[in-house]
């Protein structure tokens, strides 16, 4: 057999028997690292091109591979492209067709260069592209969380702590919380993608290699910031896979916090929100059920994501230089956290857009748990009281309304007297949720005028 249809004829000479089926299909990556194949097309045609700039293979091979490549995009884009499990994995897949199309051009492609360079490229460029991705749909999230924290930035919503009742926040607020930590998430993204990018191919298998090659070339053609300076690094470390895992892990985190509000306020027992039918289910014994299954999936799926960070983190533990077989593991857990990752950033984006909030349903549940005692102290303070002797004066306070079963806010003047004469009319502005949320207006605080001046801080820089 002249042309390579398994992949043993690769290496054959030295082989007295086949591959049993059970190793091959327990070896074979085929049929999942085939994603890779654009990445990896990318990568052979910029080698393709500084291996003839260097005069190592001609001007017609080039052409010859450009040729044979474009059939094959064209092959695998149509779903005409037959993958053999034989060939073991993607990057014998390609090859092996490409000499089945152009004959000796495509044998010489593999000059300079071992699949251990190849795959590390491939994936690298790969995850590149999915960063971008995953960094659009971070932004696209921000944007639907400024959109409901504008049009709610007046709505009181009880504030938490231990999940107890503590003091009201404006629910826009509330909202720019998670814009915070996806702005982040963002950052991080950008800041992993840094070191994503950067270039393995000429490191070969492990030790670079005997031919003139122009690694900074590759890397400029494949826009890559840089060039992995070690060959028994370069196609060794999967650190860039396990940091973007770290970063994925993050995103989830940050998505389960805000699926577990969104579950909680759905409940009878708070009220406060209500999500679109099309996000929501019904049950199939209890007609009467709406269940919020998107954000409890989305909290599930975290620990998937975290999972896949600790396979891959597990997976580079002890493994000696230079390459190992073991990394042909990265590959699964990337891809799954990269689908899960967009799947949830985007019908996150979406149900955002879909939440109505119930601001009687939220305000009651702030007056139940006197989230205005800290305001009555404050109050105090300002009358002259030390900070601590208002926090006890408050406490009595509190304790009578709990014994006339209502607010600080409904309890007469003359009762709030008895617990301190320099208690006046005005106390009742402090009392007041609304007059609590706006008297907290410094930077980063809860009064509805700063969270517009945060709401157009975001709006540029998400525009940008
Ligand atoms: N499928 C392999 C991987 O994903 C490609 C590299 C194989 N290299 C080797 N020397 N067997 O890592």
């Amino acid at each position: 057999m002249s042309q390579l249809d398994h992949k043993s004829e690769a290496w054959s000479a030295l082989f007295s028997e086949p591959m049993s089926d059970l190793v091959k299909r327990y070896t074979a990556s085929v049929f999942f690292d085939k994603r890779l194949w654009q990445a990896d097309i990318t990568g052979s045609l910029a080698h393709a091109a500084m291996l003839a700039q260097q005069g190592v293979i001609s001007a017609t091979d080039l052409a010859d591979i450009r040729r044979g490549m474009e059939q094959i995009r064209g092959e695998i884009g149509s779903g005409g492209f037959e993958w053999k499990l034989d060939l073991e994995d993607v990057h014998l897949n390609i090859e092996a067709r490409l000499t089945q199309l152009v004959g000796d051009a495509g044998k010489r492609l593999h000059t300079g260069r071992s699949r251990n360079d190849q795959v590390a490229t491939d994936v690298r460029l790969w995850l590149r592209a999915e960063i971008d991705l995953i960094a659009d749909l971070l932004v696209g999230l921000q944007k639907a969380l400024v959109a409901i924290a504008e049009k709610n930035a007046d709505v009181v919503l009880p504030g938490f702590t231990h999940l107890q009742v503590a003091q009201p926040v404006s629910f826009g607020h509330h909202m720019l919380a998670y814009v915070e930590m996806f702005a982040r998430d963002h950052e991080r993204m950008l800041d992993v993608r840094r070191r994503v990018n950067r270039l393995p191919l000429g490191a070969a298998a492990l030790a670079g290699t005997t031919y003139p090659l122009d690694r900074e070339a590759v890397a400029r053609e494949l826009g890559m910031e840089g060039v992995c300076q070690n060959s028994l690094d370069a196609v060794s470390d999967r650190d860039f896979a396990i940091e973007f895992a770290a970063a994925a892990s993050l995103v989830m985190v940050h998505v389960s916090r805000f699926s577990e509000e969104l579950i909680l306020w759905m409940s009878q027992n708070f009220g406060f929100i209500r999500i679109a039918d099309r996000f929501t289910t019904g049950s199939s014994i209890m007609p009467q059920k709406k269940n919020p299954d998107v954000p409890e999936l989305a909290r599930g799926k975290t620990g998937r994501v975290v999972g896949h960070l600790m396979g891959l983190i597990t997976l580079m533990k002890g493994q000696p230089l230079a390459y190992n077989k073991d990394n042909q593991e990265d590959k699964e857990p990337l891809f799954d956290t990269v689908d899960t990752l967009k799947d949830t950033l985007r019908i996150f984006a979406e149900m955002i857009e879909g939440i109505t909030v119930q601001p009687q349903a939220m305000e009651q549940a702030a007056l139940k748990g006197y989230a205005t005692a800290t305001d009555l102290a404050d109050y105090l303070v300002k009358k002259g009281l030390p900070f601590r002797d208002a926090h006890e004066t408050v406490a009595h306070a509190v304790k009578a309304a709990i014994a006339h079963q209502c607010d600080l806010s409904e309890l007469p003047l003359a009762v709030l007297q008895q617990f301190h004469p320099a208690i006046d009319k005005d106390v009742y502005d402090a009392l007041s949720l609304r007059g609590s949320l706006n008297a907290r207006n410094t930077l980063g605080g809860t009064a509805p005028a700063q969270v517009r001046v945060q709401i157009e801080r975001h709006r540029t820089r998400l525009a940008a």
